[in-house]
Formats: structure tokens, sequence, C-alpha cells
């Protein structure tokens, strides 16, 4: 699935650092530590009518981030807040709308991998663009296995929301030369881990599986559909799931804040039998949620 060229965001407004630019004039610097090294974390986050969702945990997560990067003089939580809503409300955008907020290292004093040459504190983007969920959540998906494999702690470690993301571009490179929608990426030791932007699940005989957050990206909205399973009923595990189980999967889906829930149809050419009864359940409760859980501002 290829996004396209949105007219709309064509004149937005991009905060840089520490106020907004017009779109073309929203530039950081060659010594910025995110294009010397990739040296920066980032969060995907949207919004719906009711405001922007599950901010305290995007936010919890970037702090998190940092902290684990090492990052220093990092914006207080309330200064990325203030940027991120000041942002929205110059764009006026107050729906259908999806937010790449990213923090940088900052600025080298000259180009060198060591963070001590990062004196001039962290860069803050908060790039706002009108996206409705960008797959085909009425169809689904197609995916096949990468022989990319996703990064365990013993690399660097996936609960870092980081920028590093080479090896997941390979995957969907993978999945663009076998003409299907996404990567399936596996962990170090052949158990599913993520697709190469959303987390996976299956379902089975009515019990909701996904893998351990070991080797995939913790997300925020894996994290929700696990608790909206609970709240209505459908026993959930995490464990180490091989491909063969999910090829036999009675329903199969991925989660992101980027598309939110997506039914996975096909699985390296075997179809998914997709009954979507318990997919259809978390749906309507997570549509809920894009109404309660969210930060009006
Ligand atoms: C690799 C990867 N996995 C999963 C996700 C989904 O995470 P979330 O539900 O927090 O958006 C993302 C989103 O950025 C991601 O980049």
């Amino acid at each position: 699935m290829l996004q396209e060229f949105n007219a709309k965001n064509e004149n937005i407004q991009v905060f840089v650092k520490d106020k907004l630019y017009p779109r073309n004039e929203a530039k950081v610097s060659v010594l910025d530590s995110v294009v010397q090294g990739g040296d920066a974390v980032w969060e995907g986050i949207r919004v719906y009518e009711k405001g922007v969702f599950m901010l305290d945990r995007h936010l919890d997560r970037l702090m998190d981030s940092a902290h684990a990067m090492a990052f220093e003089n990092i914006p207080s939580r309330e200064f990325v807040q203030d940027a991120l809503f000041e942002t929205l409300r110059a764009n006026h955008m107050f729906k259908d709308t999806h937010v790449r907020l990213t923090l940088t290292r900052g600025e080298k004093l000259t180009s060198g991998m060591d963070p001590r040459l990062n004196t001039l504190g962290c860069t803050l983007i908060v790039l706002a663009e009108w996206k409705p969920p960008v797959y085909d959540n009425n169809h689904g998906i197609s995916i096949v296995t990468s022989t990319i494999r996703r990064n365990s702690p013993n690399h660097v470690d996936s609960k870092i929301h980081h920028n590093n993301l080479i090896n997941n571009i390979l995957a969907k490179i993978q999945a663009n030369v076998a003409g299907a929608d996404a990567a399936l990426m596996l962990d170090d030791y052949g158990f599913l881990s993520e697709l190469n932007g959303t987390n996976i699940f299956h379902v089975k005989n009515g019990t909701l599986y996904t893998p351990h957050a070991d080797a995939c990206l913790p997300g925020i909205t894996r994290a929700l559909i696990l608790e909206c399973a609970n709240e209505i009923g459908i026993k959930s595990i995490e464990k180490n799931i091989s491909l063969t189980e999910l090829y036999a999967a009675d329903e199969a889906f991925c989660t992101g804040s980027m598309g939110e829930i997506t039914p996975i149809v096909n699985a390296d050419g075997r179809a998914i039998k997709n009954q979507k009864t318990t997919t259809a359940k978390l749906i309507e409760i997570f549509k809920k949620k894009t109404v309660e859980y969210c930060t009006a501002f």
C-alpha cells in the first residue's frame, strides 16, 4: 500500500526546535544527530475529534526512550505537549491527523559520533499531517516473512522507539519486491516479532495471541488491544509464536497508531481464514476508546 501526497498538507506549519515554520522552510541542521546517525527517538500519534489519542502513554514512551539514549537537555513534557498543541491549532487539525513527533539528540559542534559534541540541546520536530488510517482496513493486507530479523535486546533494544529504522526499511523493501503490503519480521529464534511498522496478533479458537514484547516495539495500540480483550472477556496470551501457528490462525490482524487495526488476509501465500468475529469485537471497543482516551486541546 503506497501512500499518496495529500494536497491539504502542502501548506502545513511544522514545529522545529522552538517555533513553527511553513512546511518548505522546516529544516534541521546538517549537523543534527538525526542526520549524522539516526540518533533520535520518535512517536506516531493520532488525533481524533475528541483530541490527541493516548497522549500520556506517547509522552511516557518518548521520555523513556530519550532517557535510555542518555539525551541531555531534554525538553520538559510540558514543552513537548505545548508544541504539539500549538502545531495542531496552527494547522486547524482537530481530526484525521497523524503526528510524527521526533526528538533528536540535537545539533553537533562538528560531525562525529560522540554525544559530547551535542552541547546545544535536543531538537524537537512536530510534523502533523492530514492522514486518515493508511491501510485498507476493510479488505486487509497481505504480508511476507522477511529475512531481516527484528532487533532483540542483544542488539538495539526495540523498547527504545528510535530512528534507526534500517532493518525495518530493508524488510519493507523485501515486502515491496514480493508484492506484499508489509513485512513480517522474526526474532533471533525464528518466532514472530512484528510487522515492519505494526504489531501482530492472531486468533485461534477464540483466544487472542501476540508475541512477547521482547523483540518488537511494545506498541501503545498493542497494549490497548490486550486491555480491551480483557475488558470484553477475550482470553489473550503473549507467547513465542511460530509461522505455522500464524498460517493456521482463524483471524490475524496488525495494530499501530498509523493504521489502527488492520486484518491480515494472507501470510506467505497462505490465506488466513479471517472469520473476523473476534477482530470485529476488538475493532468495536477500540472505536469507543478513540473517544474516551483523548486529550482535548
Ligand atoms: C516497528 C513498529 N512496530 C509497531 C508500531 C506500533 O506502535 P503504536 O501502537 O505505539 O503506534 C510502530 C509505530 O511506530 C512501529 O514503528
